[in-house]
């Protein structure tokens, strides 16, 4: 399995990263994990996990909650960082108008600079959009870039639309709850060369462990998930998912 979404990074993990990380690739069928920076700091952290791992692979950038910490010397380091050789996307970035939604100007000027960013270096974007789907797509369709809408909840028309322009889309765990409604239609509507699944963990674990701290071995439920609802087997859609992954952030 391929985790192109992870925040390893994150408090939760303190107690017991490294072991958790060593477990998950020896014992848990995890080949590959995407870290995704939100900030400079995680950015450096999930730089430091991908030098640790092999399997780890680290995306840089700033997540639109982390706009007020941005600043343009901060930047210059993001923006070295993209010739490292486990770095391989910027991400996250994108708008998120749910937990703050007074600083739109601001997030839209973030989020542009970053996909020229990725226009100039020819980098895969992992893309967060919450709350805000017209702004984000009127915004991401002004730019000749590649990419996936991480933990995507949108519609099947949203979807369309970024599938016609090229875009990937991922599933995390909640395609598995019980009133997922647009995750499940996604999750049958998206063709087979663009589909991808992740966990953002720790967070968005799938049933029935959901509310737990998540790891990349739980990814295994929504990959089930998804292949029921596709019809097809578990073996099957982890191909599917892993020749995506390493299609796109060329693994
Ligand atoms: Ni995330």
């Amino acid at each position: 399995m391929i985790d192109i979404h992870a925040h390893y990074d994150d408090n939760a993990f303190d107690s017991d990263r490294y072991e958790l990380l060593e477990e998950l690739f020896t014992s848990k069928g995890v080949k590959a994990i995407i870290n995704a920076g939100c900030n400079l700091e995680s950015s450096l952290q999930s730089v430091k996990l991908a030098e640790k791992f092999d399997g780890v692979y680290a995306a840089v950038g700033y997540h639109p909650q982390e706009v007020d910490l941005f600043n343009e010397k901060d930047f210059e380091t993001i923006k070295a960082l993209l010739s490292h050789p486990k770095v391989i996307a910027i991400g996250e970035i994108g708008l998120d108008y749910h937990w703050v939604s007074d600083n739109k100007e601001q997030q839209k000027a973030l989020f542009r600079k970053q996909l020229e960013l990725a226009v100039e270096t020819d980098m895969p974007v992992i893309i967060h959009e919450r709350d805000c789907v017209a702004d984000c797509l009127e915004i991401v369709l002004d730019y000749n870039v590649r990419g996936v809408f991480h933990a995507f909840s949108g519609s099947k028309e949203t979807a369309k639309i970024l599938l016609d322009r090229g875009w990937y889309i991922s599933f995390p765990g909640t395609v598995t709850f019980k009133n997922a409604k647009h995750p499940v239609e996604n999750a049958v509507f998206v063709p087979e060369d663009r589909i991808l699944t992740e966990t953002d963990s720790p967070y968005l674990t799938a049933h029935p462990f959901r509310g737990k701290r998540n790891d990349s071995g739980y990814m295994r439920y929504t990959i089930e998930k998804i292949a029921e609802l596709r019809g097809i087997s578990f073996e099957e859609l982890e191909r599917i998912t892993e020749d995506n992954a390493k299609r796109l952030f060329r693994l």
